[in-house]
């Protein structure tokens, strides 16, 4: 019989830049340009306490970096044992070269397979699948996979409405092949008819930007789908892998909003105590949230081997996927 190869996670990495920016310093920003908001607003719409803003001279990539290290440090790998790296982010360094090409310099990994993954704040989920298809299929057997994001660079902070949402950070794992798994199933979804409600619209051409450069939201209607698709992406995931929901150590989705976590935890009839949730803490940071709370948990002793997870990512596209997983 053909022994079927799976994809361990066997390391991960978290990165947060600067000092955290509270909700308090935020007020302070909003005012000097006009605006009016407030802690008790964010708190009491979306959880967030705080957010981590990079640096002018820090990019996507860096952050990844060291979010990168981590991971492999973790692991007990050296750079040069990597020979996939899929790198999710919406902010990339530049056009081209991807930011995983970026990445793969920087950890001085003489030559792999490397390329940048766009599904916005599925990003991540999308990414770990097509990395566990490399490994399944034999084309890769050490993976790193990797959120992240600056998306304080596309932000419009002349827009409370989603200024005070997000934030920049960076998650990666290690994937390994192994004989045992593992990752478990998988399934990615897209419905483009609704590109409308969350989009960065703007373009290089010409050597200018045409069109908006930040980040525009229809909250509510993200926040309705993403409930739903959390909810249905959650069940058919569980399925897929043969597991009862109520059978799943912990639940990773998408860091967007307590609220849809909360709202997501009580259709799924699952208690708080198996969800994890960072948003408080590092706001909305798209294609790295997702990796940031697995890294988050699993160093501060929640997640433990043989658990089941599931990880899930909703966002721009519109886009949305979930990960069944054995740690
Ligand atoms: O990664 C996926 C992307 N994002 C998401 O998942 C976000 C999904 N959506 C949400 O989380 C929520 O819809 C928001 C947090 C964005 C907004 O919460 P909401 O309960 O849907 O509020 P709203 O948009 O209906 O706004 C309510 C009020 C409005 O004032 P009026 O029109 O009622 O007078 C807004 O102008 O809150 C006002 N508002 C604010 N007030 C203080 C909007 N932003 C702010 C702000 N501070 N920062």
């Amino acid at each position: 019989m053909v022994s079927r190869i799976y994809s361990a996670v066997v390391g991960t990495g978290g990165y947060l830049p600067g000092d955290p920016v509270s909700n308090r310093a935020m007020v302070d920003r909003l005012e000097a340009l006009g605006l009016e908001t407030s802690d008790q607003w964010i708190r009491e719409r979306t959880g967030i306490e705080q957010r981590y803003f990079a640096s002018d001279d820090q990019s996507t990539s860096d952050l990844a970096y060291r979010a990168s290290l981590a991971a492999l440090e973790d692991a007990g790998l050296e750079p040069d044992s990597v020979d996939l790296i899929v790198l999710a982010t919406s902010t990339p360094d530049m056009v081209f070269p991807s930011t995983a090409c970026r990445l793969q310099h920087k950890l001085a990994i003489k030559q792999c397979v490397s390329f940048d993954l766009q599904a916005v704040c599925s990003g991540f989920v999308y990414a770990l699948a097509t990395a566990d298809l490399f490994i399944q299929t034999g084309q890769a057997r050490t993976a790193l996979v990797v959120g992240a994001e600056t998306f304080s660079r596309i932000l419009d902070f002349n827009d409370r409405g989603t200024c005070v949402l997000f934030g920049d950070g960076a998650g990666a794992v290690v994937l390994k092949a192994s004989d045992t798994p593992g990752i478990l199933a998988h399934k990615l979804y897209a419905r483009a008819e609704h590109e409308g409600i969350l989009n960065t619209p703007g373009q290089l051409a010409h050597g200018k930007v045409c069109g908006s450069p930040f980040l525009t939201m229809d909250g509510q209607a993200v926040f309705r789908l993403a409930v739903e698709v959390l909810e249905s992406s959650a069940r058919e995931v569980a399925s897929l892998a043969g597991l009862d929901l109520q059978a799943i150590d912990w639940f990773i989705p998408h860091q967007a909003n307590l609220r849809i976590l909360a709202m997501v935890g009580k259709r799924l009839q699952i208690p708080e105590s198996r969800l994890i949730a960072t948003v408080g803490q590092h706001a909305n940071t798209s294609a790295a949230s997702v990796p940031l709370a697995f890294d988050t948990a699993r160093r501060d002793g929640r997640l433990k081997a043989g658990q089941t997870l599931m990880l899930q990512g909703v966002g721009g596209g519109f886009t949305w996927g979930a990960v069944a997983l054995k740690l």
